[in-house]
């Protein structure tokens, strides 16, 4: 997002939350968000007008001096990537960026961060849940976030019924390995359907609609990014005005439990 957009695209995040009063909180995504020559500037200027920030990074760019500066900014979390253990993360993502994004989760877990990892599951990673799950334990991770993803290549990529209701039984299992005193768990299972396989009531409450809106590069927006349609663009108006102009951000907005979904798991 250039430079113009994006404060024009702040600054009227701020008069939205100033005008309906509610509390807000800015995820820097991408792409990468620390490749943005604009990431620190818009940070401070998040975590000064009191707002949460959260960032989700490859982890490859965080050294020491980076995770310093980032945990001055007390995010809220710094979620770093992590598509499977090294040889399949590698594969993914290049050679040598699984040893950089740990790297990067170490630096910041010394400086005492929440840290996530977020790991994408599809066909041919979702067997390392077991692996990743020892290796974030040993890192110090807060919390292992697993989750489907969402492509229509359903030959190479996207997961079928059976490897999905496998992948949900894997992390069951180290969902229970990892659990906490508080009843929690380092291994996340609460996104939908993967209450199935923990055999635990877990309801899913979706942001789309709700409290969540996506800004995209050019100014465009979505009420979630897998969510395949635009509601509008922040440069035609107020934010207030475009959500509530906007049929499908109503429609996802009013309550709806589909058919055969009514009570607990
Ligand atoms: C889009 S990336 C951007 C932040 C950063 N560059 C990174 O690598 O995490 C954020 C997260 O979205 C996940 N992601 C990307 N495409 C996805 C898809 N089609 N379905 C599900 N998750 C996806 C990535 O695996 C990553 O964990």
């Amino acid at each position: 997002m250039d430079e113009d957009l994006l404060w024009e695209g702040f600054d009227k995040y701020l008069r939205f939350l100033n005008k309906t009063g509610l509390m807000g909180q800015v995820n820097l995504t991408g792409g990468e968000p620390l490749l943005h020559p604009s990431f620190w500037d818009l940070s401070e200027r998040i975590v000064r007008a009191n707002l949460r920030l959260g960032v989700l990074t490859n982890g490859t760019m965080i050294d020491e001096r980076c995770a310093r500066r980032l945990a001055l900014l007390k995010p809220v979390f710094v979620q770093v990537s992590l598509d499977g253990a090294k040889a399949n993360h590698d594969r993914i993502r290049g050679e040598g960026t699984f040893e950089q994004a740990l790297r990067g989760i170490d630096c910041l877990k010394a400086q005492g961060a929440h840290v996530l990892v977020s790991f994408t599951v599809q066909k041919q990673n979702y067997r390392d849940i077991r692996e990743l799950s020892i290796i974030c334990r040993q890192h110090n991770v807060d919390k292992l976030w697993w989750d489907r993803v969402v492509s229509d290549d359903t030959k190479t990529l996207a997961l079928t019924t059976e490897e999905f209701r496998e992948a949900c039984r894997m992390a069951a299992r180290r969902r229970w390995r990892y659990r906490r005193f508080d009843g929690s768990s380092m291994v996340n299972c609460g996104r939908p359907l993967q209450f199935l396989a923990t055999k635990r009531p877990c309801r899913y409450q979706c942001g789309a609609g709700g409290d969540l809106l996506i800004y995209l590069a050019n100014g465009d927006m979505m009420a979630c990014r897998r969510l395949p349609f635009v509601i509008g663009n922040f440069c035609d108006g107020e934010l207030a005005d475009i959500i509530s102009q906007s049929d499908k951000m109503q429609m996802l907005a009013a309550p709806y439990t589909p058919k055969g979904c009514e009570g607990d798991a």
